[in-house]
């Protein structure tokens, strides 16, 4: 399938980045979502209004994004020869692998958020803004991945 997308690649790269933005900011307000949440738990009326919140931005933001950030960038990685054996793709198995991760992060502050919606908070204050530093450092990695493509 290498080159199957031909002139429409850099429109397919162009969408694929955008959408990359729309889920990072996501990801990087549902775990401070989550951290307001839990300090809110004792407090009347608070812990609806974070529920809301929460569903919301799964809804309109994090989901569709996940998405759609997964069918462009497997569509870019086909036209470069993920499967085709094609060589020097290293940074891209890497890459994959890390966004496999930060996938499975976000299900986990989805599920999170599932927990508190039921008042049952299973980390400490300290460990859940310590987690909230996860995407940054993915970002970090997968960009330099993406970019340098360093082997
Ligand atoms: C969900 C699975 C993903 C797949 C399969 C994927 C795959 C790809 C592929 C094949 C390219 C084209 C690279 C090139 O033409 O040189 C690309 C570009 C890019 N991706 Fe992804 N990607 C994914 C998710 C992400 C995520 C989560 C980020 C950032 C956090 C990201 C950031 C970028 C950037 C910045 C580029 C542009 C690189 C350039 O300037 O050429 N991607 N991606």
């Amino acid at each position: 399938m290498i080159g199957y997308l031909d002139g429409a690649y850099l429109w397919v790269k162009a969408a694929h980045v955008v959408f990359v933005i729309f889920w990072m900011a996501g990801l990087f307000m549902l775990p401070r979502y989550l951290v307001h949440h839990q300090e809110g738990l004792s407090i009347p009326g608070e812990p609806e209004r974070w529920i809301k919140r929460e569903a919301l931005l799964r809804r309109m933001i994090l989901t569709p994004s996940l998405v759609i950030v997964w069918v462009l960038g497997l569509a870019l990685a086909l036209n470069l020869g993920l499967l085709d054996g094609q060589p020097g793709l290293g940074w891209l198995h890497a890459k994959l692998a890390l966004v496999i991760a930060l996938s499975g992060y976000h299900g986990w502050a989805v599920g999170y958020a599932r927990k508190l919606a039921a008042g049952r908070p299973t980390l400490s204050p300290r460990t859940l803004r310590l987690v909230n530093e996860v995407p940054a450092l993915a970002v970090i990695l997968i960009v330099v991945l993406a970019e340098v493509k360093p082997f």
